[in-house]
Parts: structure tokens; C-alpha cells; sequence
């Protein structure tokens, strides 16, 4: 009796031990979790990332086609389609690529030059002319380059007038650029040139590009009861390395994978999270390309006159000027700001939306439905702060995530915005509410009372282009399928937007990728009964700095475009 209550108090104390055990090792986790304080989760995300860092993350293989084709198999005309896109933003560069270069080989923005080139008339502009200024580019030794592939940005600006037009930069593919600005105002035009990147660095991004999609991975935690893990997860994840978890979408068969977490089961997912930026993806050569006001982003100066005066079109009223139409241009912009204001050239008629009520008349008996980056959230913001009646909802959301909705009673205006899925990345999304765009639009009923809008670029900068090319696909099939069964639905496409760069943001998200999804972007939403918000013209024509969050001034802009479309003027009668 007395051997036996011993054995099985020995056999209880251990269960209890056991147990205890277990309880401790949980908890931790558990109580970082639920402690919603930015440094717990902090130490949380750092802990994960280092050990993960070590541990689970992949080894890629190094080849373009990895995380491009997977997914469902595109039909001809999708392939067709692709390789056209593909080879329109084709970039030049040193070709064959360079062995290594010394700094001093490569593109120096400081004893690079541009020139404006007179015109037929010698140096008498006229309103409705092109202006060209040319580049030439030059290495840290001062000696001309002799092949193109530099990322530059040019503008022309009155500060005076408050006019500013974004250029257009053409490749000689010889060291040497034009950049061509039609004129669009009467008076001072100043011209300023601005390299981005050197082809040099251009060349290092693409190749990141292709190689190392995973510089950015993300995180899901799995949870049941008192265990939870967190595994690595991504677009594509080498299968041979451990099993996996996959997330492949079944309607538009977008994949995305985690790791199988080791004790519970793909079902648990909770959420979906960013991981983090690997580091270290520069040898110290290459660093030397990303220095901030050496390299990055730096203003070329001219070599004698940098601006013109604009006179009026000889023969024509000031008034008749209203004939400038896109199509009198070699290269049009999509408008340009004059008086601090953006004038679209073609499509929608301007209206400016300054008191409150107007906009709430404007969007009476809308539902308007945002989807996609932050950069749609800004708008999102923008309304609510504008329109005093827009009350926005509690709806318990995690903060910058979402899914948020405001509704406006009196007016009958519901306003919403989600962000779109993976590879989104936010800080914590519920996997409950990761939804693709594509998705969520097949089941909007639509009609002239539904405003949609969607801004899907700045997630997409560390994958291959074909990854985004795929994902617009299914948008757009959406969009297409939604304007079909309810053709007054208005549809809005944001374009990208240049933004701040350093070397650290450079490698994830400089604005070469963006301008290279940008271009896919628009050629992919031409021809719809869409309007395309030009948000990278309407940021590199603006002399306020590059932010990825674009500040205020443009914000406004950008939402009185789409309220000018959603509430076009009033057709005059014809007298
Ligand atoms: C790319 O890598 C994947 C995965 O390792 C492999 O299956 C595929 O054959 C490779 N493609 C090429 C073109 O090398
Ligand atoms: C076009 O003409 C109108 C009317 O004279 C004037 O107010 C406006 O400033 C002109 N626009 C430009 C860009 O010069
Ligand atoms: C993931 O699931 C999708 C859809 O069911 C399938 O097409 C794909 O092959 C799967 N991926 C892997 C690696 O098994």
C-alpha cells in the first residue's frame, strides 16, 4: 500500500512538474503577445528575427523564374501580354555588365551637366513648345560616360507662378539624356535635373530584383489554446528545406506560403505579419553607389541658363490657351500644378472641393470603397479630417491596419478601406481579414452609387515584376467583370510616388522599382473606363521633398481629382 502511494505520488509529481513546465515556457509567449506595448513587441519581433535570422530563414535559389511562375499558369495572351510589358521597361545599362567598378568610374551627379537647347526660333519660347534640356552625364573623375541606363528625374517650375510640370527623360543609351517638357504657362519656366540612382546602382537593384525577393519576409503566428508559434512565410519558400504551409488563394490562386509550424497545424493561423529586412546585401564596393547626397538623389547643375521665359502663343489670346490638348505634345504629362493647383490635361475637369459641404454634397448616397497600400489610407484620413459629418466607426482595428469605415448619416455616405493581401506589409494583420483585392471587388454589387478605389504598388517593390503583373492581372479581371455587371461604377487607380531615399530604403523600395511597377501599372489600366490619379507625376512635378506618404498639399490634389470625377461640372448649356 505504502510502496504504491509512493510510486504513483513519484508519477504525479512528475505530471505536475511536467506540466509546470510547459505552463512556464507558454506564457512568456502568450503574455508578450497580449501586452499590446510597442517595446514588448518590439523585443518580441527582435527575438524572432534573430533567431530566425539564424535558423529558419531560406536559402533562394538564385534564378528569376522562382517566385515569378508559380501559381496558376497564365493563358497566351496573359504570357503575350508580359513579354510586351517586360520589354517596354526594359532598362538600359553597361552592357556587357561591368567588372566591378571604383566609385571613381561611375556616375557623379556634381560634375554631371545639362544644357538647354535652343530652339528653332534661337531663344524665343513660346507656350505649346517643347523645351529640351540635355544631360551629360559624368564619372567622379569628370570624364563624359559613355553608356546610359541612369535613373533621372526632371521637372520644370515657376515658384513665382506655382506652376511645375514633371519631364519626360529620354535614353540616348551613350552617357548623354533629353529631357523634354512641353510649355504649359506664360512666364518663368526653370529647369532642374536630378539623378536617382547611377546606372551603376540601378544595375545592383535589379539584380536584387530578380535574386533576393526575400530581403523582406514576413511572419504569421499560429495560436491554439496556450501554445503559439511563429514561422517565416512568403511568396514562395523553398519546399525542400521544411514542410510547408500553403496559403495559395483558390480564386485567383495568388500563392503564398508559410512554414509548417512544428507542433500545430496550418489551420491555426492567426495572422500575418512583416518579418523584417534582411541585412547585408551589399559588398562594400556596391555600398559606395548608395550615398546619400553623393549618389542618391542629387541635383545636376546647368551649364549657363537653367530656365526660359515663356511668351505667349504669337498670334493667339491668352484666353484661346485652353487648346493646349495632350496630343499637340511629343511626350504629354498627364497635367501639371499652376497656381499650386493640379490641371489635368484631358480626361476629368478640375473642380476644387475647398469647403466641406461640397465634398459631403459631392459624395451624397455614395459608398466609397478604398483598397489597398497606405498610400489610399492617406485619402481615407484626408476625408474624414476634411468632411466634419464623416464620423469614423470603432471597429476595434489594430492602428494604420484596418479595415476601417466612416459613415456620414445625413448625407447617406459610407465610407470605407482594407488594405490588400499579402505581400502587404503591415505590422499585424488577423489572417481573418487578409483578403485580395480582386477577391473582395467580385463581390461588390457596384452601380452609380459605388466608388471604388485602389492603390496596389509600394509592397510589391522587393518581387519580380511578373509577381505584380499577375497580381494587377486579377485586379483588373475584377474590375472589368465589375464595370460589366454594373457599368456606372467609378473606378479610381492611384498610381506610385517617389519617396524619400537613403541607402536602407534604396535596397527595398527606391523609386526605380516604383517607377518600373508605375509604368506596368498604367499600361495595364489603359483603355478601362477608369481614372488613373497620376500620383508619381503629381509628386515629381511638386517642389515639396518626396515622401512616401505624399504631405498634404498633393493629398488634396489627389482627392479632388477623384471628387471632380465622381461630381463632374455641370454641362453648360450651349447658347
Ligand atoms: C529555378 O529554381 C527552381 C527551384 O529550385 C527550379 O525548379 C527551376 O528549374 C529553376 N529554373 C531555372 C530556369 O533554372
Ligand atoms: C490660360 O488663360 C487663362 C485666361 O486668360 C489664364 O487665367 C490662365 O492663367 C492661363 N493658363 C496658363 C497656364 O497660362
Ligand atoms: C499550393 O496549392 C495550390 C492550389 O491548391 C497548388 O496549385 C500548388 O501546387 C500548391 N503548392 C505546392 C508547393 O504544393
Amino acid at each position: 500500500m505504502c510502496r504504491n502511494l509512493s510510486k504513483y505520488g513519484v508519477f504525479f509529481l512528475f505530471l505536475a512538474l511536467s506540466g509546470f513546465i510547459f505552463l512556464l515556457r507558454n506564457i512568456h509567449t502568450v503574455e508578450n503577445w497580449n501586452c499590446h506595448t510597442v517595446s514588448s513587441l518590439y523585443q518580441l519581433q527582435s527575438r524572432i528575427q534573430s533567431s530566425f535570422l539564424t535558423v529558419h530563414l531560406p536559402t533562394f535559389s538564385r534564378n528569376r523564374t522562382f517566385c515569378a511562375h508559380l501559381g496558376q499558369k497564365a493563358s497566351p495572351e496573359d504570357e503575350l501580354e508580359e513579354r510586351y510589358l517586360l520589354d517596354s521597361i526594359e532598362w538600359p545599362g553597361p552592357a556587357p555588365r561591368p567588372a566591378p567598378l571604383s566609385l571613381r568610374q561611375t556616375s557623379d551627379p556634381a560634375h554631371s551637366l545639362f544644357t538647354i537647347v535652343p530652339n528653332r526660333r534661337w531663344r524665343e519660347w513660346r507656350l505649346g513648345d517643347q523645351l529640351e534640356a540635355l544631360v551629360q552625364i559624368h564619372d567622379f573623375q569628370g570624364r563624359p560616360k559613355r553608356y546610359g541606363g541612369d535613373f533621372l528625374l526632371a521637372r520644370l517650375h515657376s515658384p513665382e507662378l506655382g506652376a511645375a510640370v514633371a519631364g519626360t527623360v529620354v535614353d540616348h543609351r551613350n552617357g548623354i539624356y533629353s529631357a523634354l517638357f512641353p510649355l504649359l504657362w506664360v512666364g518663368p519656366a526653370r529647369v532642374e535635373v536630378t539623378l536617382v540612382h547611377s546606372s551603376e546602382a540601378v544595375a545592383v537593384l535589379k539584380q536584387l530584383r530578380e535574386e533576393r525577393p526575400d530581403r523582406v519576409f514576413f511572419k504569421s503566428l499560429f495560436r491554439l489554446g496556450f501554445l503559439s508559434e511563429t514561422t517565416v512565410c512568403n511568396m514562395c519558400l523553398p519546399s525542400d528545406q521544411q514542410p510547408l504551409c500553403n496559403y495559395t488563394d483558390l480564386y485567383t490562386g495568388e500563392p503564398w506560403y508559410c512554414y509548417k509550424p512544428k507542433m500545430l497545424s496550418c489551420d491555426n493561423r492567426i495572422n500575418h505579419a512583416k518579418g523584417g529586412y534582411l541585412k547585408h546585401l551589399l559588398t562594400n564596393k556596391e555600398a559606395l553607389l548608395f550615398q546619400s547626397g553623393v549618389n542618391i538623389k542629387v541635383q545636376i547643375p546647368a551649364s549657363g541658363a537653367d530656365g526660359v521665359d515663356v511668351l505667349p502663343q504669337e498670334g493667339v489670346a491668352q484666353e484661346e490657351n485652353d487648346t493646349l490638348k495632350p496630343e499637340h505634345f511629343q511626350f504629354a504629362p498627364s497635367g501639371y500644378y499652376y497656381e499650386d493647383s493640379w490641371r489635368p490635361l484631358g480626361g476629368v475637369g478640375m473642380r476644387r472641393f475647398v469647403d466641406p459641404s461640397a465634398i459631403a454634397l459631392c459624395l451624397r448616397n455614395k459608398v466609397v470603397n478604398m483598397y489597398g497600400d497606405s498610400t489610399v489610407r492617406q485619402w481615407f484620413e484626408y476625408l474624414i479630417a476634411a468632411v466634419p459629418e464623416l464620423k469614423e466607426l470603432n471597429l476595434h482595428s489594430p492602428k494604420n491596419v484596418g479595415p476601417f469605415m466612416a459613415v456620414d448619416i445625413p448625407h447617406n455616405i459610407i465610407l470605407k478601406y482594407r488594405c490588400h493581401g499579402p505581400p502587404i506589409r503591415f505590422s499585424t494583420v488577423l489572417s481573418s481579414e487578409l483578403r485580395y483585392v480582386s477577391n473582395e471587388l467580385d463581390g461588390l454589387s457596384g452601380g452609380p452609387n459605388t466608388v471604388v478605389v485602389l492603390s496596389i504598388w509600394a509592397h510589391f517593390s522587393t518581387f519580380p515584376v511578373e509577381v505584380y503583373i499577375r497580381r494587377l492581372r486579377h485586379v483588373r479581371r475584377s474590375v472589368v467583370r465589375l464595370l460589366g455587371r454594373a457599368p456606372g461604377t467609378l473606378v479610381v487607380v492611384r498610381s506610385a510616388n517617389l519617396q524619400a531615399l537613403d541607402q536602407e530604403v534604396s535596397l527595398y523600395n527606391s523609386d526605380w522599382f516604383s517607377l518600373q511597377l508605375d509604368a506596368v501599372l498604367k499600361a495595364m489600366f489603359k483603355g478601362l473606363n477608369v481614372l488613373m490619379v497620376d500620383a508619381w507625376e503629381m509628386s515629381s512635378a511638386h517642389h515639396l521633398p518626396h515622401a512616401l506618404h505624399p504631405p498634404p498639399a498633393i493629398v488634396r490634389n489627389m482627392v479632388d481629382m477623384v471628387l471632380s470625377y465622381v461630381c463632374p461640372e455641370k454641362k453648360r448649356n450651349p447658347t
